[in-house]
């Protein structure tokens, strides 16, 4: 059977210029996977022995992968920069590039020691000038992404992808070192009987949210009428990834453990991106009160509570956090 490629589905989907990042991504992605499938015999597996700009320890594989995007991305000349979760501050590529990319290089690195599954996520947002890089310029709602996307390394190996016109999946042929599109139009149900999130930390949430998954617990005894199965691969890729293909409901939510702490996941890195991949397949992505995609940033490394996924769902969830701040 002949499939379309990454390239001939951009032709028909993008820009020349916004082509030519997303390709530059697709190529350094299908370089990390390597790293990844090798994993011990490349000596790549374990600790750097350093924390990044937020404060956790970094893996290896995150400065690896970290590097190997920042490579090829100030190589590209359409791109003009950079923001990556693993540099402290916006990295300048070529002044006359159309195009900035923010990048979580491998999301779920604490995965990476069990051989499990990590991917990549990335974000593309028009320049704004032609003078001198600053981080101003990235501070873009996630509503003006031109593409967002990830790569999930796992058993195959998968490039999930938007430019605005839909959502399609890709899998990696080793043979050719290709990207074929293998889904076409990815659509969330609406209403789902799954959901994902940390529930150690369920004592640590804000009311409205103890409150939302007490009832998905007490199933068709409660007042949701139906009973819910859980999920948690504790890679956020992996956990949107799954909503994508069967929906289901994800949140990570505020922990009164860090209180001046928005949330756990980053909101230029992560959750933009895959709020631009949700929503283009039909899904809702919310924080506790407004949607993702409209929130202003005021610096790029900023985090945000996420709830996203299969739209009936989460706006259920969303009714009990509006219901307690009315
Ligand atoms: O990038 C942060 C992240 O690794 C996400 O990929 C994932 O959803 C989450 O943190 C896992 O958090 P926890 O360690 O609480 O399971
Ligand atoms: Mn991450």
């Amino acid at each position: 059977m002949s499939r379309t490629t990454l390239a001939a589905y951009l032709d028909a989907n993008a820009t020349a210029d916004l082509t030519a990042v997303v390709t530059r991504i697709a190529d350094c992605c299908a370089a990390i996977q390597e790293q990844l499938r090798l994993g011990d015999l490349a000596g790549v597996l374990g600790s750097a022995g350093a924390d990044n700009v937020q404060g956790e320890t970094q893996k290896k594989l995150d400065v690896i992968a970290n590097d190997m995007l920042k490579d090829a991305l100030q190589a590209c000349p359409q791109v003009r920069g950079i923001a990556s979760e693993e540099e402290d501050s916006v990295v300048a590529a070529n002044t006359a590039g159309h195009f900035l990319v923010t990048y979580d290089p491998l999301d779920g690195s604490s995965n990476i020691d069990i051989n499990s599954m990590v991917g990549t996520i990335f974000s593309i947002l028009p320049a704004q000038s032609d003078g001198e890089l600053s981080e101003a310029e990235f501070l873009q709602p996630g509503r003006k992404q031109s593409a967002a996307g990830y790569v999930l390394y796992g058993p195959s190996v998968m490039l999930v992808l938007t430019t605005g016109k839909g959502v399609s999946m890709f899998t990696f042929e080793p043979g050719s070192r290709q990207f074929l599109q293998t889904v076409s139009n990815v659509s969330i149900d609406r209403d789902t009987r799954e959901f994902a999130v940390n529930m150690s930390n369920q004592r640590f949430w804000a009311s409205p949210m103890q409150e939302y998954v007490r009832d998905l617990l007490s199933g068709s005894d409660g007042p949701r009428g139906k009973n819910f199965n859980m999920r948690w691969v504790a890679a956020m890729v992996a956990d949107v990834h799954r909503i994508l293909c069967r929906g289901g409901l994800f949140t990570y939510p505020w922990d009164s453990r860090k209180p001046d702490q928005a949330g756990k996941l980053r909101l230029m890195y992560e959750a933009n991106p895959m709020g631009m991949l949700v929503e283009q397949a039909g899904g809702e992505v919310w924080t506790d009160g407004e949607r993702i995609l409209d929130i202003q940033p005021d610096q790029i490394h900023q985090r945000v509570p996420v709830i996203l996924g299969s739209a009936d769902e989460v706006l259920c969830c969303v009714d009990y956090h509006k219901k307690a701040s009315a």
